[in-house]
């Protein structure tokens, strides 16, 4: 029902003024040559004005920085861009309600706060309804009036973000828990009695979690800055098998430069990477940054204009895009998987057993006869990487791989991404899951300005951030600075024994 009447009954220019929807992949909405004609084409077809278009246009383009971008075609864009311009051209329509599937899983850091701070203010002053499904809820829940949680399709919860933490909190709903944003999880880590609390005392952002960490830090006999914060002790998930400095490396780069087209800028500027037996190397940066170019590059998908990849003798790499539809042509998953199985030259035994093997691992197998374009967005990302992986590269280059992907299906990733580790393999990501780089990497990159600006194990390079750096460690930086992941944070919090 909206506004009374049902969904059906409501005229379609109607239902096209006042209820915008944004969906998971960018690429799948947009249709127009330019930017500026993919955000003057909805407004065109409501048939607005000239002058109304141009000035809404001025507004939203500023807001979202996308003046630059405005007369670049779209296939020439980044996917954190494409997904910032089809949220602009929903907000162009100024919509009463606001429908969004998880509208910041491909920008940046900061991008994606600037976007959740333009809602909030859409929300609190114009009174627009905003309904958003996402895996990611640090910048989320804390603006949310109301949460919904589905489970196969059957709602489990309807309540207020803090009722939504204390569900979590109840022992079976650890994977409802992997959602809690780093403020709440460490309340229910490490309160005395977190399930006994008035809700109001439940923080919910970073500046409640800070205050209620720093009392409740002192309270258990922490004292001023930890001791043990040499900053330079690594995350729990990367401890095991951290790769020594002399392995051979697999994958070097050096004084890579690289233009799309000769007048155009340069992306990448006389950049040098190495990649090494064993190790997860996150590479982050902005949106536009170069980090899908350096992939390309890596990947040897385009020919750098100077400078030189160099792959280990006998190593094949394997390449996993950004927008996992590329690689999709057939009706079904297993036909998917068979047909990759069949061209990587495997006998129909091994074929069956490997995919066997890897629908367990990714939870796919339900989906195994379905559509690849059916399945969900997480399933897609899953499923790429899956065909990626039959053809057995021993060295990973992964685009955004975790964006899409429920806490389980993230852990089921890093299950495989260690696993692959351990057979020698070595990885290179892309990504602005800071989250999941802080818990999984075994060294981090920045992107910024064509070259790798900064660069080191995790702990040392997120406690120089400021934006680039996890929930946890902008709440805990003063007491504990090399704590990245609510696990750090529990196995060094005072008098406890490790609890995790
Ligand atoms: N095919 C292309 N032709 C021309 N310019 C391009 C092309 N693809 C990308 N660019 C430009 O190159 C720059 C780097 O893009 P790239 O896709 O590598 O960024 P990114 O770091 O991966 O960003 P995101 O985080 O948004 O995915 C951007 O300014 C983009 O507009
Ligand atoms: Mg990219």
């Amino acid at each position: 029902m909206y506004k009374g009447l049902p969904l059906g009954d409501l005229p379609a220019e109607r239902s096209a003024a006042e209820i915008g929807m944004v969906f998971q992949n960018p690429e799948a909405q947009i249709v127009m040559d330019t930017v500026w004609h993919e955000l003057c084409f909805a407004m065109e077809n409501l048939g607005l004005s000239q002058q109304t278009m141009r000035s809404r246009l001025a507004e939203i383009a500023g807001l979202f920085g996308l003046e630059p971008l405005l007369y670049q075609p779209l296939h020439t864009l980044s996917g954190g861009q494409k997904q910032l311009v089809n949220l602009a051209s929903v907000l162009l329509l100024q919509p009463e309600v606001l429908l969004l599937d998880e509208p910041t899983a491909q920008l940046d850091p900061v991008a994606a706060r600037e976007f959740m701070d333009t809602l909030r203010r859409l929300n609190e002053e114009m009174a627009m309804t905003v309904i958003i499904s996402e895996h990611r809820l640090e910048e989320v829940l804390p603006l949310a009036d109301r949460v919904l949680l589905l489970e196969n399709g059957v709602l489990r919860l309807d309540g207020t973000p803090r009722e939504f933490v204390q569900y979590a909190g109840h022992s079976g709903q650890e994977l409802t828990a992997g959602y809690l944003p780093a403020a709440p999880a460490l309340f229910l880590a490490l309160a005395p009695e977190p399930l006994a609390a008035p809700p109001a005392e439940i923080p919910l952002t970073l500046r409640e979690g800070k205050s209620w960490l720093g009392r409740a830090y002192h309270e258990a006999g922490g004292v001023g800055s930890s001791t043990s914060g040499v900053g330079n002790r690594p995350s729990a998930g990367a401890t095991l098998a951290l790769p020594e400095a002399d392995a051979p490396p697999l994958l070097s780069a050096r004084e890579l430069s690289f233009r799309y087209e000769k007048d155009a800028p340069e992306v990448l500027r006389k950049l040098n990477v190495t990649l090494r037996q064993g190790e997860l190397l996150a590479v982050m940066g902005g949106n536009g940054a170069g980090k899908s170019s350096l992939l390309y590059a890596l990947g040897g998908l385009v020919k750098p204009q100077r400078g030189k990849v160099t792959l280990a003798k006998g190593v094949k790499s394997g390449y996993l895009a950004q927008n996992p539809l590329l690689y999709f042509s057939h009706d079904t998953v297993i036909e998917e998987l068979q047909q990759m199985a069949a061209y990587a030259g495997m006998s129909e035994s091994e074929s069956g057993w490997e995919i066997a093997r890897l629908s367990s691992l990714f939870r796919l197998g339900e989906v195994l006869g379905s559509h690849p374009l059916d399945i969900s967005g997480g399933q897609q990302q899953l499923l790429a990487l899956g065909i990626v992986l039959l053809q057995k590269p021993g060295v990973l280059l992964l685009d955004e791989p975790t964006k899409g992907l429920d806490p389980a299906a993230k852990d089921a990733l890093a299950a495989v991404l260690k696993h692959l580790r351990a057979e020698g393999i070595g990885i290179l990501m892309v990504t602005h899951d800071v989250e999941f780089a802080a818990r999984h990497a075994t060294r981090c990159a920045m992107l910024f300005d064509g070259g790798i600006t900064a660069e080191g194990a995790p702990a040392p390079f997120f406690g120089a951030n400021y934006f680039y750096t996890t929930a946890v460690n902008r709440m805990m930086r003063e007491l504990l600075p090399d704590a990245l992941t609510v696990e750090d944070v529990r196995r060094q919090w005072p008098n406890t024994d490790i609890r995790c």
